[in-house]
């Protein structure tokens, strides 16, 4: 199991004083000295955190895993193709949105994904990684399309409010990780992931592969410093970068 640090909001910070601090590459580097994998980054159409430009002085500054988060326009299939990540994360974007509010829907991209998305991507060593809901429709339809990697959407985990929620969400995410691992896929997970909910998650979900984490590793980070943030959620997966 690997911890991938998401950078947006380390973006989203500097860009609400225009300056050029803090610096989503100099952030980045601190966490793999910390002991994090690699680095997410979600480079969106409005551009609202993370910039084209720090796209290329990421790709430039990591070490470990690279994870480029996107929706699979065109545009940002020739940027990806052009920086070449590790990893590629395929998620929905909506113009509205906060941030991603679930998984994409396989039935309504499979077409487009098998006819312009994967074609494109599969001529390159970028591996794949869609993000999904916890449901068997999804897993089987994003195994039929031949994709290397799930993302689990762990966002209802973390937003339920009872235990009785909260216990039912993660038997979802427990089977759905099973069902991909069987079809042959990595397992990875992430939103909405803390401090308090992350340990119930690593300790019930099985074949957890990369757990990706930006807002609230950020945000705790203001206290606590990125450094010891990291650790501390490093501490959680039982501070071994591969077990399972
Ligand atoms: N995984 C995906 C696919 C996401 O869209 C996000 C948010 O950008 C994350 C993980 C990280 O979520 P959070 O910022 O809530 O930790």
């Amino acid at each position: 199991m690997q911890l991938l640090v998401n950078v947006d909001h380390i973006a989203t910070l500097r860009n609400a004083r225009g300056e050029g601090y803090p610096d989503p590459a100099e952030a980045a580097k601190v966490c793999e000295e910390a002991g994090a994998s690699g680095i997410v980054f979600h480079l969106r159409k409005d551009r609202r955190h993370i910039q084209t430009e720090d796209v290329y002085k990421l790709k430039d500054s990591i070490k470990g895993t690279l994870d480029f988060e996107m929706a699979a326009t065109d545009e940002m299939l020739t940027i990806c193709m052009d920086v070449d990540p590790h990893l590629v994360t395929l998620v929905p974007e909506s113009r509205e949105e906060l941030t991603t509010e679930g998984g994409l829907k396989m039935q309504t991209v499979f077409d487009d994904f098998q006819q312009r998305v994967f074609p494109k991507i599969r001529a390159t060593d970028i591996k794949i990684s869609l993000f999904i809901d916890p449901n068997k429709e999804d897993i089987e339809l994003a195994h039929e399309l031949g994709s290397d990697a799930i993302e689990l959407h762990t966002g209802t985990y973390a937003n339920a409010i009872t235990e009785e929620a909260r216990k039912r969400e993660l038997q979802r995410l427990k089977e759905a990780a099973n069902l991909a691992h069987n079809l042959g896929m990595n397992v990875n997970a992430g939103h909405g992931l803390n401090l308090q909910n992350l340990g119930p998650l690593v300790e019930t979900v099985p074949h957890l592969h990369d757990i990706s984490i930006g807002h609230a590793l950020v945000s705790t980070a203001l206290y606590y410093g990125l450094d010891s943030t990291v650790k501390k959620f490093l501490a959680i997966m039982g501070n071994t970068k591969l077990y399972n």
